[in-house]
């Protein structure tokens, strides 16, 4: 293992390379990373960054977002089969008919989507700006929000906006279980239950904070409390417990009944791939020019935004 350390290290000079990476990746790869965040971060870090190589330690759309924004360098990622299964569930034909039964409408998408569908949209969001992006818009203004069903749902009824939801969801953030969660709860009285959005509403209306990943890292680490259930990919709970090491971080449990809530996508990528990536500058993320202006457009509107 130091030896792979050591080798990444010096490759990152080799290559003028940074190492981005998502909060949802394996410890040992959070710790080798030089910038860590949430998507809304790592997007605008992407952005600004002026190295000659962008090792990204994430999922496809968060790479293809970093060359969107950074046409003329290099973006690899450590296994091209880290993909997302809500950015899968818009497929671009499908999602392209859809949108033709709601002319006029404000096409808003998180970012958990294909450059693609990015391509189609009017406006990128994030969890963590999300609420501001909607609220941007004018209040008679018609909005489809794509394409998670659960955080669209969650939106719609927090800022009181009707919005026409595409039908998609995370196979991670969907399958926490209620009933699992209020035993938890029981026996965890004093426990504050951190959600991401992208959980399902039985699941979020037991939640005491409901935020983005940075969002429930900064509240489990500055709260008074010392004991939460986490529910969101277990990721996170490196980054507590290196912050707040004495606190406790209980993982929810999911329908099946244990507590293995781990992103298969982003758990694909491993140190080994770091280095081959490193070593081949492959793979990398290419897509058309003319699919990168598209799909620019509506990021730049959300980062101007944000
Ligand atoms: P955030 O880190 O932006 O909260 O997103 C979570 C997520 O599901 C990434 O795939
Ligand atoms: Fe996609 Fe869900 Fe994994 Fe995030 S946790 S990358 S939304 S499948």
């Amino acid at each position: 293992m130091p030896d792979l350390f050591s080798r990444i290290e010096q490759l990152k000079k080799e290559r003028n390379a940074v190492i981005l990476a998502h909060f949802y990746q394996d410890p040992d790869i959070q710790d080798v990373a030089d910038f860590m965040g949430d998507s809304l971060a790592l997007a605008q870090y992407a952005k600004k960054t002026d190295a000659d190589v962008i090792l990204f330690c994430g999922v496809h759309f968060m790479c293809e977002t970093a060359k969107i924004l950074n046409p003329n360098k290099t973006v690899i990622l450590p296994d091209l089969d880290a993909g997302c299964s809500l950015a899968d569930s818009a497929p671009p034909e499908k999602f392209r008919n859809w949108l033709k039964h709601y002319p006029n409408h404000t096409v808003i998408s998180y970012i958990n989507c294909s450059a693609e569908i990015k391509a189609m949209s009017d406006i990128i969001c994030t969890s963590s700006n999300a609420e501001k992006i909607i609220n941007s818009l004018p209040k008679d203004e018609k909005i489809i929000f794509a394409p998670d069903r659960f955080l669209g749902s969650f939106l719609s009824k927090k800022i009181g906006r009707e919005m026409v939801l595409w039908d998609g969801s995370c196979q991670v953030h969907e399958i926490f279980s209620e009933r699992e969660l209020i035993k938890m709860k029981v026996r965890h009285p004093n426990a504050e239950v951190l959600a991401h959005p992208e959980c399902q509403e039985n699941i979020l209306q037991h939640a005491d904070v409901i935020g983005s990943t940075t969002a429930l890292i900064n509240h489990a680490t500055s709260s008074s409390n010392d004991i939460f259930i986490i529910v969101t990919e277990p990721g996170v709970i490196h980054q507590m417990k290196k912050i707040s090491p004495l606190k406790t971080y209980l993982t929810a449990p999911n329908q099946e009944g244990c507590s293995c809530n781990e992103c298969p996508h982003m758990r694909l990528n491993t140190l080994e791939k770091m280095v081959s990536a490193l070593e081949t500058l492959e793979p990398q993320i290419k897509m058309s020019e003319e699919l990168r202006l598209k799909a620019l457009k509506p990021l730049e509107r959300m980062l101007s935004l944000s």
